[in-house]
């Protein structure tokens, strides 16, 4: 899977995703990670990207020029071969991200390019002209999109092959059924007076996973039960 990460703020965007798993992943070669820098694209002499809202209001709107320029170049056919490519405006106007949108973006495309907005926003038309779909993090707003953009990467990139040790890693998690995950613990055995549950050292895999599963329903019941009434 490639990535390409359209930014006014690339190191923000590289420090995170340079990281623990997915840093590893890029470095073996199973995810390609390209962050640009939209001001590098920028004709203006001072490398102005921004400007004043027409209509007037607060704040400043980045200029859909040297997006637009950005976008061309990550797209060109002489260094991009990829078929199955889709682009993301990261906005609170979009969509709310979830597990599952997350597994549709990993199994359907080979690139996905990400615009990260930042001040106001990004100027209506390059909306039009190049995004695919608009995906929001959470009914908040956040000053920039380059922290959704590395959420969205790494929920994306753990459904991509080889990036985690098995499918079995994300398959059992939280959500990805519809459930919650039943409750983990590892050593020691005794801690602060609590025990592990007796079924998890039965060494009984039947009994276990039976525990696991009346587990995750009950835990999905009592934390998450508009989960539960979505099915
Ligand atoms: C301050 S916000 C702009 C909000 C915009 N004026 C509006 O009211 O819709 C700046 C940028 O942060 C990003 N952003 C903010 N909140 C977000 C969220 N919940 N999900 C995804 N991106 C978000 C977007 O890229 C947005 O362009």
């Amino acid at each position: 899977m490639r990535f390409d990460i359209m930014t006014l703020f690339p190191d923000l965007v590289s420090t995170v995703l340079g990281e623990s798993i997915i840093g590893r992943a890029v470095k073996a070669g199973y995810l390609e990670i390209n962050v640009h820098n939209i001001r590098d694209y920028s004709e203006d002499k001072h490398r102005r990207v921004d400007d004043t809202p027409y209509g007037g209001g607060m704040g400043m709107v980045m200029s859909p020029v040297p997006i637009y320029s950005c976008f061309s170049s990550i797209t060109d056919e002489k260094t991009n071969s990829c078929k199955r490519r889709h682009v993301i405006y990261m906005s609170p106007q979009g969509k709310v991200l979830t597990q599952q949108r997350a597994m549709e973006l990993s199994k359907n495309y080979d690139n996905i390019v990400i615009l990260c907005g930042h001040y106001e926003g990004v100027d209506e038309r390059i909306i039009e002209e190049i995004v695919d779909e608009e995906i929001s993090i959470g009914d908040y707003v956040l000053t920039g999109g380059e922290i959704p953009a590395c959420i969205l990467v790494d929920a994306v990139s753990r459904m991509v092959e080889g990036v985690l040790a098995s499918e079995e890693c994300y398959e059992s998690e939280s959500l990805t059924d519809g459930k919650l995950e039943y409750p983990q613990y590892t050593k020691p055995y005794e801690w602060n007076g609590r025990k592990v549950p007796d079924v998890l050292i039965s060494g009984n895999h039947a009994k276990i996973n039976q525990w696991r599963k009346e587990q995750s329903e009950i835990r999905t019941k009592l934390k998450r039960p508009d989960l539960i009434e979505k099915q």
